[in-house]
């Protein structure tokens, strides 16, 4: 963990209300790792101190991007940055997915933005296997073209069907379980908190192992205000509250808590 002070390369519109923001910021990208986010101070946010939590879309070469939504005050303002901008960062933060998967079939699950993390998942991994990508509609659907060119079958499920099987992304992952009853995949989900509950209960009730990148919101983002917790059962079955910004944002399924 370590602030820097990060210059924007580029800032472009990749879709709907969804833009990639490219930063030299070489100190995180040297040792960002899938999963792990930075925390973002908003420039130009008149009257708010808090930052804004952003998964590492891409790390390589001194430069990382995020992806991200406009969705309110301090994404609206982001819109504003522009080539030239310094920007203040922390990061890389938190713990990021296991990688590691002895032989076994990766699933990914992502609804929206939860494609971001996944993305930079895939590109690490050494076997391919199948991404899931549900969104609203057609302009909720990133990142296909990164899946395909790294050798990634890409499954699309829409609310409206503007693209892909109309549904549910659960519908779709549904699907690939009952027709590889002897798979062994292991599922990495992004996306909204109904999404990764969905995705953790098939996991949980047919004991394969997921890991969800939990979605909470944050104050301090480094573990002291407990903005952020997350109730997580242990091995002995007893549960306590976890940090989702120093002990997550990556939690196995099987210990997660739903309210
Ligand atoms: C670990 C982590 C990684 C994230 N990665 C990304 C990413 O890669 N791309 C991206 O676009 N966003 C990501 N987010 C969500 C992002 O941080 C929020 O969308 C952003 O903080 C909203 O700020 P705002 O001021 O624009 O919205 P606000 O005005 O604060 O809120 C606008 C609306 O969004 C809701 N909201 C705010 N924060 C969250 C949240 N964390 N989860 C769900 N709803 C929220 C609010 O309840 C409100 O309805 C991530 C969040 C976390 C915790
Ligand atoms: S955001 Fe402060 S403890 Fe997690």
């Amino acid at each position: 963990m370590q602030i820097e002070k990060a210059t924007v390369k580029t800032h472009e519109v990749v879709g709907g209300d969804y833009r990639e923001l490219v930063l030299n910021a070489p100190r995180t990208a040297g040792s960002a790792v899938p999963g792990q986010f930075v925390h973002l101070r908003v420039p130009r946010l008149d009257g708010s101190v808090l930052r804004r939590p952003f998964s590492i879309y891409r790390a390589r070469d001194g430069v990382i991007s995020i992806l991200y939504k406009t969705v309110g005050r301090g994404t609206e303002a982001m819109v504003a940055i522009g080539g030239g901008d310094t920007l203040d960062l922390i990061g890389p933060l938190g713990n990021g997915f296991p990688a590691e998967l002895a032989g076994e079939t990766p699933l990914l699950v992502a609804g929206g933005y939860g494609v971001a993390p996944l993305s930079f998942l895939a590109s690490v991994m050494d076997v391919r296997g199948t991404i899931f990508i549900g969104g609203a509609s057609a302009r909720d659907i990133l990142c296909v073209g990164d899946f395909e060119s790294m050798g990634w079958t890409v499954r699309i499920t829409t609310d409206d069907g503007s693209v892909g099987e109309q549904g549910l992304v659960t519908l779709a992952l549904d699907r690939w379980l009952a027709e590889h009853p002897e798979a062994k995949p292991v599922l990495y989900a992004c996306g909204p908190d109904g999404m990764l509950h969905a995705v953790g209960q098939r996991a949980v009730a047919a004991e394969h192992t997921a890991w969800l990148s939990m979605d909470k919101h944050m104050g301090c983002g480094v573990g002291a205000c407990l903005a952020c917790v997350q109730r997580i059962r242990g091995e002995d079955g007893s549960e306590s509250w976890k940090r989702v910004c120093r002990d997550g944002p990556v939690f196995d399924a099987a210990t997660v808590v739903w309210e």
